[in-house]
Parts: C-alpha cells; sequence; structure tokens
C-alpha cells in the first residue's frame, strides 16, 4: 500500500544525506515469492551532514532480522522505511528481508518476466529490495551473490566466482542504488568482444530468452559503434572487464544504464528484417548507444538527487543524437528530432503538465521521466554547444569528466564547468532549466536605403505555477538569400537576450529573404507573418536543409488551417512546391520523405489553439485527409515512376540509404493507395520479405479501410512473436476510424493475447489510441470512457505506465465545452478510484488542477 497522503519534495529543502555507505554486500536467495535478500553494508557518519538520523528507505519488504555491528536489534519500521540508533562512528548493518518478485507486477524493484528474474531500480526502486539510503548521492561498492538454479546469473561490474546454483559479482565503481541490477534466467547469449583504445579487453554479451538469438546481430553492431563512438567523439573509454546486455520482455520504459548491465525493453534491442521495421532498427541503434553513452554521463558522474535528472538524461540524449546523426545524416536526424519535440514536447509545456527541464518539485519521480527533462534538456545542450562554439564544448566536456568524474553533481556545477572554460557568464542562461513554457518568438523585418533591420521578440505564455516568465539568451541561426536564392549572408547565431531585440545588415541591393532559426537552434516557436510564395522560396532555395523542410511544413500547416476553417482547396504553392522536391533526385530520399509529411492532427489543433480558436479534431481529421488526397492527386503522374525508383533490391540492410529508400517510397505508396484503391499497396505486402515493406503495405490498406485478409494474414504468420504483434495490436487502432477507433481498441482489449501486464501491449492499444486525435476524440466520449476505464484497471497493477498514459488527457482544456465536460468527467472518475496510486494521483491532480 502507498502512502494515505503522498508528500511533496522540494529541491530547496535538499540536505546531505547523514552516513554515507563504504561498501554493500548482497545476498540474493532467489524463489517467486519468498526471495531472501541479505545484506551487510559498510556504513559512516556523514561529515557534511546536518542531522544524524539513521533512517533507511524500504517499501514492501518484510523484515526477518537486523544488526549492528552483531548485535541483533529492533527498529523502528514503517510502510516506508526503517529507523534506528547507530554508533556516531562507522558500522556495519546488516538485514535480511523476503520479497515476492512473482506478484510485483509494478515492474520495480525485483521481479519476474517469463520466469526470469530481472530488476528496475531507476529512480527509487532499490527501496523495494532492501532497505538502504535509496538516493543517488549515496555511492557505494557492491558485491553480489545470488543463489538460485537458474543458468544463467548476472550482476552489475565483473564477475568474480561461480559454482553449482550460485554466483559472485563485484563493481569496483562506486554507484548509487539506482544503478543496482540483477538478472536470473533460463538465457542464451549473443557473444562479442571489444578492446578499447588503450588495449582493455571487454566481453560483450547480449542475453535473450531461447528463441531470440537470432535477433540480436544488429544491438551488438550498434554497440561496438557506441563504444568506438564515444572514444572518438568524447574520449571515453569503457572501464569494467564485462558489458552486458538483456532484454526483457515487460519493461516499463525503453532501457536502463545499470552499470554494466544494462535491461532493456525487448522491443529496445530485438530486431531482424523479417520481424523489425527500419524504424525499430533506428530506435534500437539509439538506445542500445544511449545507455551504453550512459556510463560515463549518468554512472561515473551521476545526480546529487532527483532534481537533477536532466544532467545525465539530457546530456546522454544530446549525445545519442549527435551519435545518430553521425551514422545517419545531421539533417534528417535533426529535423525528425524536431518533429517529436514540437509534437510531444510543446504539448506538454503547453498544458497542464508544464514544468520545468529541472523541476522545483515532485510527489512521484517517476512522473518526471518526460520530454520536458529528456528531450528539452538536450536542446539546452545544443545551445550551449552553438553559443559557445564546438571547441569551446569539447574543452567544456573535457573539463566536466576531470572534475567531476566520481560525483553526485547538479546543474549548477555543470553549468560552473562551461563558465570556467569558456568566462563567460551563464547566469541568464541558466534560466532555460528553471523556467517552464515555450518561448514564443515573433519576427519582425524592415527594409530600407540597402538596410535590412531583423526585429525579434520573445515572449513565454505562463504555466502552472510559474506566471512570470524572464527573457531567455536564445541562438538563432540566421542566414540571408537573394531572390535568385543564392545565399548572401552565410549562416551566423544571432543571440536574443531581451524581450526585444533589433540586427541589422547593411549594404544590400535588394531586399533579401531571410532564413531564421536554422538547424532548429532553439526550442521556440517562431511567429513570423510570411506569405505562401516566401515560404515556397524558401522550401525550394534554402541551404539550410532544417528551414528548408520547415517552410514545406509551415505551407502544410497553414493549408491545414484554410481548409479547416472554410474548406478551402490547397494553395497551388504547396502543392506545386511538394512536386518539385518530390522529383528531386539531388535531395536524399529520407528528407523528401520529410517534406512530404503532413504535421499530425494534434500539432494542427494546437495551431489552431495559438490563434484562439476552438479546434474540432473531427474538422481536423478531415482536412487532413483530403489534403492527402490532393496531393496524391497533384502527385498522380510521376507516382508510379517515383515509387518504382525506390525498390531496394538485393539482401536488407537496415543502414540509412536503403531505409530511406524504403521511407519514400512508402510514403508515395500511402499516396497511390489513395488513387488505386489499394492495389500497389496489396501488392506490396505481398511481396514483402522484410517488416518494413510489410507493415508499410497493411498500414496504406487499413487507412483506406481495405486490408482485411492481409490482417488476419499477419496475424497468422506472427502469432508467435509477442513484437511482432504489437504491430497488429497498434495499426489498426491507429488506422481506424474515428467513429471506430474506441470500439476497435476495445474489441482488441477482448483478444486472447491482449496481456494488461505487458506494457507494450497496452502501450500498443491505448497509446494507439491517444495518438489517434479524432478517434480518442469522437464526440461520444466512448475513447475517453475506455481510457479511463482501463487506467483504473492498470492502475491496481502498474501505477507508473498508468500515470505516464493518463498525459492522454493534458489537452483537455482546449476543447469545446461538451468534451472538456466529458473529459473532466473522466478525469474524476479516475481521481475518485480507491487506493489510486500515488503515480496516478499525482498526474490526475496535476491534470485537473
Ligand atoms: N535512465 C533510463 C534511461 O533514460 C530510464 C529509466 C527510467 N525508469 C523509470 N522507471 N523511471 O535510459
Ligand atoms: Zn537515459
Amino acid at each position: 500500500m502507498k502512502d494515505a497522503s503522498p508528500q511533496t519534495i522540494y529541491l530547496k529543502d535538499y540536505t546531505p544525506p547523514a552516513y554515507l555507505v563504504d561498501s554493500v554486500h548482497l545476498t540474493f536467495r532467489l524463489a517467486p515469492t519468498a526471495t531472501r535478500v541479505l545484506s551487510r553494508i559498510a556504513f559512516r557518519p556523514n561529515p557534511d551532514a546536518t542531522s544524524s538520523d539513521f533512517l533507511l528507505h524500504g517499501e514492501d519488504l518484510t523484515l526477518i532480522s537486523a544488526k549492528i555491528d552483531g548485535a541483533p536489534l529492533t527498529p523502528d519500521v514503517t510502510p516506508t522505511g526503517l529507523r534506528c540508533t547507530v554508533p556516531n562512528a562507522p558500522f556495519i548493518f546488516e538485514a535480511e528481508v523476503e520479497i515476492s518478485p512473482e506478484t510485483n507486477t509494478a515492474l520495480e524493484g525485483l521481479y519476474m518476466s517469463n520466469g526470469m528474474y530481472c530488476t528496475q531500480c531507476e529512480a527509487e526502486g532499490f527501496r523495494k529490495i532492501t532497505y538502504y539510503p535509496d538516493r543517488p548521492d549515496v555511492m557505494g561498492v557492491f558485491t553480489t551473490r545470488i543463489e538460485s538454479d537458474l543458468p544463467v546469473l548476472l550482476s552489475n561490474g565483473n564477475p568474480t566466482d561461480q559454482g553449482d546454483g550460485w554466483a559472485e559479482w563485484h563493481d569496483p565503481w562506486p554507484k548509487p542504488a539506482y544503478l543496482f541490477a540483477l538478472v536470473a534466467g533460463d538465457l542464451v547469449n549473443h557473444p562479442d568482444r571489444f578492446t578499447t583504445r588503450s588495449g582493455k579487453h571487454v566481453a560483450l554479451n547480449i542475453w535473450v530468452r531461447p528463441g531470440d538469438e537470432g535477433k540480436c546481430a544488429f544491438g551488438m553492431e550498434a554497440l561496438k559503434k557506441s563504444m568506438t563512438w564515444d572514444e572518438d567523439v568524447y574520449g571515453r573509454e569503457y572501464d569494467l572487464d564485462i558489458f552486458n546486455i538483456v532484454a526483457v520482455d515487460d519493461f516499463n520504459m525503453g532501457a536502463m544504464e545499470n552499470k554494466g548491465l544494462n535491461i532493456f525493453n525487448s522491443s529496445a534491442v530485438l530486431a531482424s528484417p523479417e520481424t523489425a521495421t527500419d524504424a525499430n532498427f533506428e530506435r534500437i541503434e539509439a538506445i542500445i548507444a544511449h545507455e551504453y553513452f550512459h556510463n560515463w554521463t549518468g554512472n561515473r558522474i551521476t545526480c546529487r538527487d532527483w532534481f537533477q535528472l536532466c544532467l545525465k538524461e539530457g546530456l546522454t540524449v544530446f549525445r545519442d543524437q549527435q551519435f545518430t546523426g553521425d551514422m545517419r545524416g545531421d539533417a534528417v536526424k535533426r529535423i525528425s528530432d524536431a518533429v517529436v519535440l514540437r509534437a510531444h514536447q510543446f504539448r506538454e509545456d503547453n498544458g497542464p503538465l508544464a514544468h520545468p527541464v529541472r523541476p522545483d518539485s515532485f510527489v512521484e519521480i517517476n512522473n518526471f521521466y518526460t520530454v520536458t527533462v529528456y528531450e528539452k534538456g538536450a536542446e539546452i545542450i545544443g545551445m550551449l554547444k552553438r553559443l559557445v562554439g564546438d571547441d569551446a564544448y569539447a574543452k567544456a566536456l573535457d573539463l566536466y569528466f576531470a572534475r567531476h568524474d566520481g560525483d553526485a553533481a547538479t546543474i549548477e556545477d555543470w553549468l560552473k564547468v562551461f563558465e570556467d572554460a569558456t568566462g563567460r557568464d551563464l547566469t541568464q542562461f541558466a534560466k532555460w532549466y528553471s523556467q517552464a513554457g515555450t518561448p514564443r518568438v515573433k519576427v519582425h523585418e524592415d527594409f530600407a536605403d540597402g538596410t535590412y533591420t531583423l526585429t525579434l521578440s520573445q515572449h513565454t505564455p505562463s504555466t502552472p505555477g510559474q506566471d512570470h516568465k524572464e527573457p531567455l539568451v536564445i541562438p538563432v541561426a540566421f542566414g540571408l538569400l537573394n531572390d535568385n536564392g543564392d545565399e548572401i549572408l552565410p549562416t551566423q547565431v544571432l543571440e536574443l537576450t531581451k524581450a526585444e531585440q533589433s540586427f541589422t545588415f547593411d549594404n544590400l541591393s535588394s531586399r533579401p529573404i531571410a532564413s531564421i532559426l536554422r538547424d532548429f537552434s532553439a526550442p521556440v516557436i517562431l511567429q513570423r507573418a510570411q506569405t505562401n510564395v516566401e515560404r515556397a522560396f524558401l522550401l525550394a532555395h534554402d541551404t539550410d536543409p532544417f528551414n528548408k523542410w520547415d517552410a514545406g511544413r509551415m505551407l502544410a500547416q497553414d493549408v491545414l488551417l484554410r481548409m479547416v476553417r472554410d474548406d478551402a482547396t490547397p494553395d497551388s504553392a504547396y502543392l506545386d512546391g511538394l512536386a518539385v522536391v518530390a522529383r528531386d533526385d539531388n535531395l536524399a530520399p529520407a528528407f523528401r520523405a520529410l517534406v512530404l509529411s503532413l504535421p499530425t492532427e494534434d500539432d494542427t489543433a494546437q495551431a489552431l489553439v495559438d490563434c484562439d480558436e476552438i479546434p474540432d479534431p473531427a474538422a481536423i481529421y478531415t482536412a487532413h485527409e483530403a489534403l492527402k488526397l490532393h496531393i496524391a492527386q497533384h502527385l498522380q503522374d510521376p507516382l508510379p515512376r517515383l515509387y518504382a525508383e525506390m525498390t531496394v533490391s538485393g539482401l536488407y540492410s537496415p543502414e540509412a540509404e536503403a531505409a530511406g529508400k524504403r521511407s519514400l517510397g512508402n510514403a508515395l505508396l500511402m499516396l497511390m493507395s489513395r488513387l488505386d484503391g489499394g492495389k500497389q499497396a496489396a501488392q506490396q505486402y505481398t511481396g514483402a520479405d522484410n517488416m518494413t515493406q510489410q507493415l508499410a503495405a497493411l498500414n496504406a490498406l487499413l487507412k483506406i479501410g481495405k486490408g482485411q485478409a492481409e490482417l488476419q494474414a499477419f496475424a497468422d504468420q506472427w502469432q508467435h512473436d509477442r513484437l511482432v504483434m504489437d504491430k497488429w495490436f497498434g495499426l489498426q487502432v491507429a488506422c481506424a476510424a474515428p467513429d471506430a477507433a474506441a470500439t476497435t481498441a476495445e474489441k482488441l482489449t477482448r483478444h486472447p493475447d491482449f496481456e494488461m501486464k505487458n506494457p507494450n501491449r497496452f502501450r500498443a492499444v491505448f497509446g494507439a489510441l491517444k495518438s489517434n486525435a479524432a478517434g480518442f476524440h469522437d464526440p461520444s466520449g466512448v475513447g475517453y470512457d475506455l481510457m479511463a476505464d482501463w487506467l483504473i484497471k492498470l492502475d491496481a497493477l502498474n501505477p507508473q505506465t498508468t500515470a505516464r498514459m493518463v498525459s492522454a488527457f493534458d489537452t483537455w482544456k482546449r476543447y469545446d465545452t461538451d468534451r472538456q465536460s466529458k473529459m473532466r468527467a473522466a478525469l474524476q472518475r479516475i481521481a475518485a478510484t480507491p487506493n489510486l496510486s500515488r503515480d496516478t494521483t499525482e498526474m490526475v491532480t496535476r491534470l485537473l488542477g
């Protein structure tokens, strides 16, 4: 049971730990419902402490016995921990507790997944394993003994000894408890090796369930590339003899960077051409890199407290984005990241869940593993790098690693490193960490007597608990073109630091065309009154790939808004511009596919809100569908030829070039299916020899209301593969017409393979319902009710996954009164559920607040 009255924790209340840990010895006697955990912890009083209270965290533990320096004692035990009197000198605390991994459906602490034992301790899951100071600024050296009949027994660090039914591991690197991990199971491995640049040999393993061994090769290559890249780009080497990755089917998040023993959601590591799409391959490569990079940014340098989460996550996301850019192309990667940021982080920032990248309070920290902390956190680092320049960035990072290796650090430490390395005052810049909300940057342009004046003004709308906003330091990458499309001012970075600021450029022979916020140089919304002719000009001529793409995106949004408002026919400037790009062989296919994609329906809804209009999801859906048909008709002639040109022959390769061709080919297939009734898609489905082509064809068919035979064939072919069946579940809901989305989802919950305890399966159905905007917001309210029903059921089993999914309701205040009252009622019904978890309670409270 959770606390009756959950407490709010504040950043300003931080105090150092009263006791520090030197070493920890753990013994696990594994049994499904009665695992014994024996701990022997060497504590010493912290000289910097402000209190001498000895308090250990512990939840859902049965205390069997406890000792201090060998003498038995009876501590004061509460539902959240244990307290006792201790010597004012170093001492040994020992405890034996009993836990029940098999009944742990929250998937936090030690739990079981398909007969395998595994752990998830970040953020505060170690306290469900044993009594411990479960906070990241307490770092100890862990030795772990596992006793079990299962053949594979793993923990952090290096293996030290093993025998029949037991194994011992020792991790020489002091670490906080959230990086502890244990795995025991009947697993097979995909082994490899890596030699670091200083000549250290490292054994690499990916451990999976028997039957999945054929899906590890790609992940292993990604791991080796990551290890090489971190040496080459950041000078960071690996520091243990072994690096293990384990794939787990039941996992709340993507993956976890436990020292030397990364645990992955199987969807984030297993891949084969037949079962994984190009998008899956790319995501796997990025997550493997992300978790590996954490070894330095997260593990060697960890966080002082959970408010500093962005210190490791923002930096590690930034590093994995750089890596993917290097592996697959910077331009396409930057555009894809901006799409995600705008769709998810801007949405979060615009609603009741808005919070600073470094929050100043929380009830349940698991609720703050958000796009804001992660992706906006990464954007802040990108801005810093752009402001100080690449060389200074490298210098600052070297200083960061040198100065803080072994520390539990803060954002202040991070910024100080940049100040010391560059001499720059970052006081104003630091506000990016504490101020929530997406800044709006308004553009005003003037041209007279050969002088172009750019006036930028910034304004950040208020967010919950933060009415007053101050100007931020906004790097605006900027260039000028002349009306022939030649670049007359190459990219330079303007620093917007005031509420309003002007920049002038003179000696110009004619009025230039400005390209503003190149490479998406800051996570802001640019408000620029621009004609579609001017946007089409930038789509055709901008030398900056991001802004070239974004010009097309703004055209599309403008067209969509006009279609929603008064059924207008799409501007030919847009359709003609698209046609030119689609045919331009000088542009990478992946880039062309991105230009052909539309903003999401949710993006269009937010754009209407920004114009003080109430969005109607049904009208937005109709406009999107109509526009796709218009585009298809406009491209009718070249479509079959272009589609054929994107054929990739030979063995499937997940590399960027082949994947890019498939992504353009499949964007064209979607368009073609609106004209040929799905003929080409059905043909592609039949001929497909990889999941990318198979799934895209099925998607195209379902989108036009066809494909029932293929859907059945797909299930017959893949019923044995959980990850592929997740796609089957999700796609049906994603492709359902607005009035059928909720009923489709409901029907799928009655399918024998719908397993609500498996987060991937639950998310396949309900994540797809959340993303099907017109379906979720169907005026009947059935989408809201179904979502609420299932979140109430899931909360009793898995609070974390429930609390994340409640964010489906985070846009409720933007809609008409009827939808608002239906969504409010759904949220209130969730809120009124007896014994609702702390996680979900915090989320619905913020949503309703
Ligand atoms: N640190 C992990 C990562 O970003 C995420 C784990 C979060 N887990 C959680 N239950 N909050 O790689
Ligand atoms: Zn991370």
